[in-house]
């Protein structure tokens, strides 16, 4: 779809979370490779950052790609970084939540730092919140409302409809969504889903593979302030394409 949507909206730049796209399970240098080649120019992490071992083997060289910047310090890898591309500069800071996830550093303690840090030059910035909780992801909405661009929130794979300009000028939402089989369970084949469910005993999920939905946020700034002016949803399905 990327190239429909480029040809449709000419984005400047393109930041996608690629914590899920080796099968539902991490990321591989040749999945990177392959989403930087078809336009990406950012990737983002999560709570499945480690799924692949060879991830050890190029995270730290790998400038364009950030895991939640909450993990510890030490951690392999960058927790934000600067994406170039047409002409604009854009940070990129992942954080990953608190509630129902593993313990991590205080992701609004670290996004601070992070943004004490920045250069006064970095004027457009892109929170991806990667957590759980519609609760934590609204705070840190409110958190961050006039200190970045926009806060787009990952990890549900369920796109909320909240998606709003906050009065200081931060777009916001609180789940951007997924891109992937829409008839499974999160992506994955429902039928070993429903089972785990129901019987609580070890399954192995597998990646469905029904049609699929393509969901994304289209992010408007205005230059001269770099304020956020617009977000808009992007939904579209396999059999019928809804633009709102
Ligand atoms: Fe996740």
């Amino acid at each position: 779809m990327l190239p429909i949507l480029k040809t449709k909206h000419q984005p400047t730049l393109i930041i996608a979370n690629g914590e899920n796209a080796a099968a539902g399970r991490g990321i591989t240098k040749q999945i990177a490779k392959e989403m930087f080649d078809m336009g990406i120019h950012g990737i983002t992490l999560g709570n499945h950052t480690w799924d692949q071992k060879e991830i050890f083997d190029f995270i730290d060289d790998e400038r364009r790609m950030v895991r939640p910047a909450n993990f510890p310090e030490g951690t392999p890898g960058y927790g934000w970084t600067t994406i170039k591309a047409n002409g604009k500069e854009l940070v990129i800071i992942n954080l990953q939540g608190r509630t129902f996830l593993p313990p991590l550093d205080c992701p609004f303690q670290t996004v601070d730092h992070i943004l004490a840090n920045l250069d006064h030059k970095d004027r457009y910035i892109l929170v991806d919140f990667h957590a759980e909780a519609t609760s934590e992801k609204i705070s840190m909405g409110w958190h961050l409302d006039g200190k970045v661009t926009a806060m787009v929130g990952t990890h549900t794979h369920v796109q909320s409809h909240d998606e709003r300009i906050l009065p200081q000028g931060t777009a916001y939402i609180t789940d951007v969504g997924m891109v992937g089989p829409r008839d499974g369970v999160l992506g994955m084949e429902r039928q070993a889903v429903l089972q785990r469910f129901k019987t609580s005993l070890p399954v192995r999920f597998v990646v469905d593979e029904g049609k699929w939905h393509f969901h994304a946020v289209l992010i408007d700034v205005d230059e001269q302030t770099a304020v956020a002016r617009n977000i808009q949803l992007i939904r579209l399905f396999e059999d019928e394409f809804i633009m709102s």
